[in-house]
């Protein structure tokens, strides 16, 4: 199942917000780029739905060969141009759509829920092997979990898509991460971004959500030892 969390490119309003953001800066961002953008969010949202397509093939490979589905679901989105605007702003780069090519790699996005830890390594690994796409970076947070337990594997990929002018190598950001790291990171996503709480309850619940991090990652080891036991998927290497 894909979740499409869909984001439709309106380009009056994108217009309108470039306009009202009062800075020198947007001034280069006019009519004709807004024309360019909306072509490239094209091509971001081709090279969402190849991986997406791949990782759908890859899933149902294992429902054929070991009755097992890695994949528990997927979301994908394309960043909104508000937060690809902002996100350019943040970090002091160019607002141009020069810009979102060299610097943002996060504009495509998929989230793929996995069953098991062994799904997220091994649904990852056949998907980096492929040989028509490339590994630009990863980031392994379940190795490394982040201070405040944040866990889930990142990887951005280049994928080609084919248009009349030839392959467009695209960037797509793949968070990887099981059924109880994405239900951690979504109520911490929570408190982050919509709490006003005071800062001494905040400290708090980033505690005990550190706290449960490492619960969840317990029950997690527990579960998958059972499942190993009784599966015949592939089992991936520990560290
Ligand atoms: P930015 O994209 O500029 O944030 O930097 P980056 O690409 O180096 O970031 P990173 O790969 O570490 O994280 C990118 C995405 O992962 C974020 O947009 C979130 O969706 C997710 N993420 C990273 N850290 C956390 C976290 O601590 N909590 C939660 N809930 N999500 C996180
Ligand atoms: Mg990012």
């Amino acid at each position: 199942m894909i979740l499409d969390r869909k984001n439709m490119t309106n380009t009056a309003e994108l217009a309108t917000r470039i306009k009202t953001m009062d800075d020198g800066s947007f001034n280069k961002f006019d009519s004709s780029s807004v024309t360019e953008f909306v072509d490239l969010m094209q091509i971001y949202e081709g090279a969402m739905y190849e991986i997406g397509t791949k990782l759908e093939i890859l899933d149902n490979e294992f429902q054929v060969r070991f009755s097992h589905n890695p994949i528990h679901h997927m979301e994908r989105r394309l960043k909104s141009s508000n937060s690809i605007i902002e996100k350019l702003h943040r970090k002091d780069l160019p607002i141009s759509v020069e810009s979102i090519k060299d610097n943002l790699f996060d504009v495509a996005g998929i989230r793929v829920i996995c069953n098991y830890r062994d799904d997220v390594y091994a649904v990852s690994r056949y998907l980096s092997e492929q040989s028509d796409i490339q590994v630009l970076r990863v980031k392994d947070y379940i190795r490394n979990p982040k201070q405040n337990g944040y866990r889930s594997l990142h990887v951005i990929y280049a994928v080609p898509v084919f248009l009349t002018s030839g392959p467009h190598y695209t960037p797509v950001e793949v968070q990887f991460r099981t059924i109880a790291m994405d239900y951690w990171a979504s109520l911490e996503h929570q408190l982050r971004y919509k709490s006003d709480l005071p800062d001494s309850q905040l400290a708090q619940h980033s505690q005990t959500l550190l706290d449960c991090a490492r619960s969840l990652q317990n029950v997690e080891v527990q579960m998958q030892s059972i499942h190993r036991d009784i599966s015949g998927a592939p089992q991936e290497e520990e560290d």
